[in-house]
């Protein structure tokens, strides 16, 4: 492959130090309720960047004492044995703990926040001051804009398909549009589920995969167990395009829905913020790959051989 090729992160090995123990362009992404202290560190000693919803925890005083122990853990792996990890922060007025837990990663020296609703520029200063970096998601051009001037180290594009909050863009177009001004770190989020489909994204001009469902079905998702199996014996034909949560897309499986009575086709039946603040269930379009249930550890190892598989063999087809 052709350095040009190789994009921000420099998948080549000249990246610098802050990407140690990083072993494939694997991004384990942040989900409510889904995402355990526990899963990031497993995912990030098998060599995948993960990164926790500060919301998770139930309140400030409980995210800074997981931080603490996240610390304590990580601190015993030596150089290199463990990838950069995040923190996701809701970076919205309505988020009444931002101050607070925008603190406590400061204290923690959080490696990474990914900013999610809100503009990524109130974490930049607090963030940049302890040499942590910033991304922030974004679902169309003007919003990647707007991240881009705001000098963000890294964008995630959210596209078509992805679980929670869906992006509506093709990632094909996304990447090729966002490449035309923006020379940072990129990162697509959107019915990933391997390795080699990491790799494609690198040909096509992004850094990292950021991956949400298949580890909706890990040992180490906090996901209720029927939830779990449901993601791993699921298809494609289990979800659907819905407002009928919260008035805002989401792909969420139909059974659940139904389940709460609330008619799929129809929008919004359920006075809630978001389809995380009912009883739905999300997955992306990568559902039907989702499977089997296995450990965090084992998923990120399987999609590292994935990708160096499809790194080493890949060649013309024609
Ligand atoms: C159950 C679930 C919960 C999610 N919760 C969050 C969240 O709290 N914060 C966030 O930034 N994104 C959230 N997302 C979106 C993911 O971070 C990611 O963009 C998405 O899962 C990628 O698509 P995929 O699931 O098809 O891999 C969630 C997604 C799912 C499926």
């Amino acid at each position: 492959m052709s350095k040009s090729m190789l994009h921000s992160m420099r998948i080549d090995g000249s990246r610098d130090e802050w990407w140690a123990g990083l072993r494939a362009p694997i991004v384990v992404a942040p989900m409510y309720m889904v995402t355990t202290a526990r899963l990031v560190l497993e995912a990030g000693a098998a060599g995948a960047v993960a990164v926790l919803p500060a919301h998770n925890l139930a309140s400030s005083a409980e995210f800074d004492s997981a931080l603490h122990d996240m610390a304590v853990a990580i601190r015993a792996f030596g150089p290199g044995q463990f990838a950069p990890w995040g923190i996701n922060l809701v970076a919205h007025a309505s988020n009444p703990r931002f101050a607070d837990d925008l603190t406590i990663v400061a204290s923690h020296r959080c490696p990474l926040v990914v900013t999610s609703v809100g503009s990524p520029r109130p974490v930049m200063d607090a963030v940049r001051a302890y040499g942590g970096r910033v991304w922030c998601d974004v679902i169309s051009i003007e919003h990647a804009r707007k991240a881009a001037a705001a000098g963000v180290d890294g964008l995630v594009l959210v596209c078509a398909g992805a679980g929670g909050n869906t992006g509506w863009i093709n990632p094909i177009a996304f990447v090729k549009e966002v490449r035309k001004f923006y020379t940072g770190v990129v990162a697509v989020a959107g019915a990933i589920t391997d390795g080699a489909q990491a790799y494609s994204l690198q040909l096509l001009g992004a850094d990292l995969a950021y991956i949400g469902t298949p580890f909706i079905a890990t040992d180490e998702s906090a996901a209720a167990n029927e939830y779990k199996d449901a993601v791993a014996n699921g298809s494609l034909d289990d979800l659907v395009l819905s407002k009928a949560a919260s008035g805002i897309p989401a792909n969420l499986m139909t059974a659940s829905l139904k389940r709460l009575g609330l008619d799929p086709a129809n929008a919004p039946s359920l006075n809630v913020g978001s389809w995380s603040d009912s009883a739905a269930w999300s997955a992306g379009h990568g559902i039907a790959s989702a499977g089997p249930r296995q450990s965090t550890r084992q998923l990120v190892e399987q999609m590292i051989r994935e990708y160096v598989a499809a790194s080493s063999s890949v060649g013309p087809v024609l």
